[in-house]
């Protein structure tokens, strides 16, 4: 017998199964041996939101939680966020490997020649209400480009599939600049192909009368967050896109349902939510008063604390040195004394010490995304354009793995037994 095995005693029956483990994990199917008597189904596993369940192989991006490293495909991130631009590093999470000058270069010029939307696009855009949520609109959006793409639905085809990811990078950033200028009731500005990626996008979201002066560091600063943001292996959008990807239907309907689970304020929303607790705040003397309040179970301290990273998020690491630069260039924005005051009192609290609470990677965004002229609910909107590299790849990666099937978790039933219909006259 291998020593890579695991013995398990059913002490219900008195037998013993013997079941192999593969990559520090065991194969929940294997437990369905495990039965009192025949036709019971077998032993379940019950893992709520996933706590400990791995739901795929994945080569695209290595977390170590208690160690804060965050890598893709094998690149520290602290060394993209350094040396590649987001282009480079979207390559990287689809490709697999960084690209060679010559590759980089068709690349750019591939997702250039998508970047126009069909005009009927700004047509429904224009149906959203004055005040409508950016994320809701961009959501929609998004979803309905597979109105646009119905090719798109041949997602067995891998040159199919390699299209629809090449319009979905080059059609966000216009339709969340449309999605922008919407919000402030202003002309759509349509994409700059001799401008790069970013600076096509700052200009699509900025330009007024036909004029915009870039600043390159807020352009740079831009995009080491979106660099930051590209993937996070299996976080709850990455889940949805894979989870409705599995269904087999069209990528923009995938990453639709991503942009939906990113919107929710315990996952994308924070930095959204984190500047909303700044301006609750209001000053920096009423932060004792607050974290009392949140040790207290009144709320949460929001940009605080992470599934996975149970020491500093290494992307909060590198964000808050963007800050720096962000703000000789913009002033200082008077909420970040706030929060570095925040982090400092939670940082030596015993409540957040012992339950392993650093800041995120949206405590420090929002007020960058802020002092470059973004308000605060187009932030999410930001994330969004930032993960969608890691989204695909992973959407590509799981409808390429042969063990993948559509995702389709079991339950643990807790409702009544079977009882019989009452007429509404006999229900007292
Ligand atoms: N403020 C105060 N207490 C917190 C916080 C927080 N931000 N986060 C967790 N806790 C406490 C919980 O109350 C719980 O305490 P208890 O053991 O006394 O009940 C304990 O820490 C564990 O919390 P869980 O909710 O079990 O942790 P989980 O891993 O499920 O949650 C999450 C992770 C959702 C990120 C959580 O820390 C949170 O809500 N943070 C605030 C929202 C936020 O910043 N989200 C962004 C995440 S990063 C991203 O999506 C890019």
């Amino acid at each position: 017998m291998s020593d890579d095995s695991l013995t398990i005693v059913d002490n219900r029956t008195g037998r013993e199964y013997t079941v192999p483990i593969t990559d520090g994990t065991i194969h929940a199917t294997d437990l369905r041996q495990i039965a009192v008597e025949e036709g019971d189904g077998g032993l379940m596993s019950y893992d709520p939101a996933f706590l400990n369940t791995a739901n795929c192989r994945s080569a695209i991006t290595y977390i170590d939680g208690d160690a804060g490293i965050l890598r893709y495909r094998g690149y520290p991130i602290e060394q993209l966020a350094e040396e590649a631009t987001f282009l480079e590093t979207a390559y990287l999470l689809l490709e697999g490997e960084l690209p060679s000058s010559e590759q980089l270069r068709s690349w750019e010029d591939e997702v250039r020649s998508h970047t126009y939307v069909h005009m009927n696009v700004t047509r429904f855009l224009e149906g959203f209400r004055y005040d409508a949520h950016p994320m809701g609109m961009l959501l929609g959006a998004v979803g309905a480009l597979s109105t646009f793409y119905p090719d798109a639905k041949n997602i067995s085809d891998p040159v199919n599939r390699r299209l629809q990811r090449v319009r979905l990078l080059a059609k966000m950033p216009t339709i969340a600049a449309f999605v922008f200028r919407h919000s402030r009731g202003l002309p759509y500005v349509l994409p700059r192909n001799d401008l790069d990626y970013i600076g096509n996008y700052v200009n699509m979201t900025f330009e007024i009368g036909g004029k915009h002066e870039p600043n390159p560091v807020l352009q740079r600063s831009l995009e080491i967050l979106l660099i930051l943001h590209a993937d996070h292996e299996q976080n709850c959008s990455t889940s949805a896109v894979r989870g409705v990807g599995s269904s087999h239907v069209d990528p923009f309907s995938a990453v639709s349902a991503g942009i939906a689970a990113l919107y929710g304020p315990l996952h994308g929303g924070a930095n959204e939510a984190v500047l909303r607790m700044l301006d609750e705040i209001g000053d920096v003397s009423h932060v004792p008063q607050f974290i009392e309040g949140v040790k207290a179970g009144h709320g949460r301290l929001m940009g605080f604390g992470h599934r996975v990273y149970k020491s500093y998020d290494p992307r909060a690491k590198l964000i808050k040195r963007v800050a720096d630069d962000v703000f000789e260039q913009t002033g200082l924005n008077p909420k970040l004394e706030i929060a570095l005051e925040l982090e400092r009192i939670a940082l030596e609290d015993e409540y957040f010490v012992s339950r392993k609470l650093y800041p995120n990677v949206d405590f420090y965004s929002g007020l960058i995304y802020q002092a470059m002229g973004y308000p605060t609910d187009y932030f999410t909107v930001l994330f969004a354009l930032g993960r969608l590299p890691g989204w695909i790849a992973q959407w590509d990666e799981m409808l390429t793995d042969p063990e993948q099937k559509i995702a389709r978790p079991r339950q643990v039933y807790t409702g009544p037994e079977v009882r019989d219909f009452v007429p509404i006259a006999g229900r007292g």
